[in-house]
């Protein structure tokens, strides 16, 4: 088979680590890549979001399976173009990706099928939410409607602070036109756990655990996501039989309800709040960095799990992980997620050649004469895994060692909370 994967990021390279590793595959592309992705897979270049230039592509190069990583191009749309041309794509249309698209569509979807999550009300005029701010509860958060590169929630303490987002969010538009709504929720406290699934009939990955916080002690700006760990051992059974029961098939029986069939992989982000798990939001496709640490614990041939997903037959799949764990550190430039350098030539790559169980998976990364340099906030993951948690934890820091860089950045606790 000849596969597509479209994206750039970690997320990408772990996806085509575990495709490179089925029996199925001969060939991998992937659209745009990375350097680090250009070592398993010829990168092509066309951007995520050149819907006719990929279809093109695919077509002439007799693709067998596209595989889409990114939320742009999903929730653009790029799998009903994909449909439409008589290709066969791995991810939800554009009908589904909306679960992820639209903040304010899925809280509604939430609220009429009586899915745990918290408390809100959406607002199209600022004037209606500055009204609504005057009587709330503080701390509250203001998140943008539509995709804002993981940036668009703002939990604010005070009322001040509330309407300053809502002129930012609206007025300001920061975030452009997925500002033109907001949500306004209430604010919930408890662990934080991220869960994949391969939805029609759903089926669950393993968890995970993100650290969103550029700093130490998760402080600092929001960011896409400074390193993972997995499996969460906040994640208990008990969690898992309420999940499956009130949020998981609930969602997407909801969403087949509604006429948006959801074929692809459905992120749930919890939170485990004294009340229950609540649905903190929806993604439509993998998380980064958590793909970079739950595919590598996969065991399944990944080709065989998607085209059961668009098959419809992953009721017959039976999903299995290594008894294991995995933690990821993400290397950044320094000054990430404001300003960084960019072009910074890298070493050490070769250290991970041969080493099982450790992987270097390329975020912002490409080739300058010959060279491997920098080209992006974050850089690279390094995953590792180990017997458990805290052994991972020690082996990804120890390969966090191997690559070098100028402004080389990185978070010292990741995982720090299981020790
Ligand atoms: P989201 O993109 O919706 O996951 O929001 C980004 C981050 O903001 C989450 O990972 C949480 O840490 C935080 N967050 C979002 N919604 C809430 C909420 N209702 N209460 C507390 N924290 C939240
Ligand atoms: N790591 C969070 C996300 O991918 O949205």
């Amino acid at each position: 088979m000849k596969v597509l994967i479209v994206g750039s990021g970690g997320r990408e390279h772990a996806i085509a680590t575990s495709v490179a590793k089925s029996s199925k595959v001969d060939k991998i592309y992937c659209a745009p890549g990375n350097a680090g992705i250009g070592q398993i897979a010829e990168c092509v270049n066309i951007g995520a979001m050149e819907f006719d230039k990929l279809v093109d592509f695919a077509k002439e190069n007799e693709i067998d399976l596209t595989v889409v990583g990114m939320d742009d191009p999903l929730v653009g749309g790029i799998v009903d173009k994909f449909e439409e041309a008589g290709l066969r794509v791995f991810g939800p249309r554009k009908n589904a990706a909306i679960l992820e698209g639209s903040k304010a569509f899925s809280k509604d979807l939430m609220k009429k099928y009586n899915i745990p999550t918290a408390g809100y009300e959406n607002f199209t005029s600022p004037e209606a939410a500055m009204e609504y701010l005057e009587t709330s509860k503080y701390p509250i958060v203001l998140k943008a409607d539509g995709l804002a590169l993981g940036k668009g929630v703002l939990i604010c303490q005070t009322k001040e602070e509330a309407m300053d987002g809502v002129k930012e969010l609206m007025l300001d538009k920061k975030f452009g036109n997925a500002g033109n709504t907001i949500v306004i929720e209430e604010f919930m406290t408890g662990r934080e756990v991220s869960v994949l699934s391969y939805g029609k009939t759903i089926k669950i990955m393993t968890s995970a655990q993100d650290h969103k916080r550029a700093k130490d002690g998760d402080k600092g700006l929001n960011t896409g996501g400074m390193g993972t760990f997995s499996p969460s051992p906040f994640y208990t059974p008990e969690v898992d039989e309420f999940c499956k029961k009130y949020i998981y098939q609930a969602t997407v029986d909801a969403m087949a309800s509604e006429g948006r069939e959801f074929k692809g992989i459905i992120f749930f982000g919890l939170m485990l709040t004294k009340d229950g798990p609540k649905v903190l939001e929806y993604n439509a496709r993998f998380g980064d960095p958590e793909a970079q640490v739950v595919l590598p614990r996969m065991k399944n041939d990944i080709v065989e799990v998607m085209e059961a997903c668009i098959d419809g037959t992953l009721d017959q799949i039976d999903l299995q992980f290594e008894d294991n764990a995995a933690v990821c550190v993400v290397l950044a430039s320094e000054g990430y997620p404001v300003k960084y350098e960019k072009e910074i030539p890298m070493y050490g790559f070769e250290n991970f050649k041969d080493k099982e169980g450790y992987y270097c998976f390329h975020a912002g990364t490409k080739f300058k004469d010959g060279q491997i340099v920098t080209n992006g906030g974050r850089v690279v993951g390094i995953t590792a895994t180990g017997s458990n948690l805290k052994e991972a934890r020690k082996n990804a820091y120890a390969a966090t060692e191997w690559i070098t860089f100028a402004n080389k950045y990185m978070r010292h606790d990741i995982g720090k909370a299981i020790d």
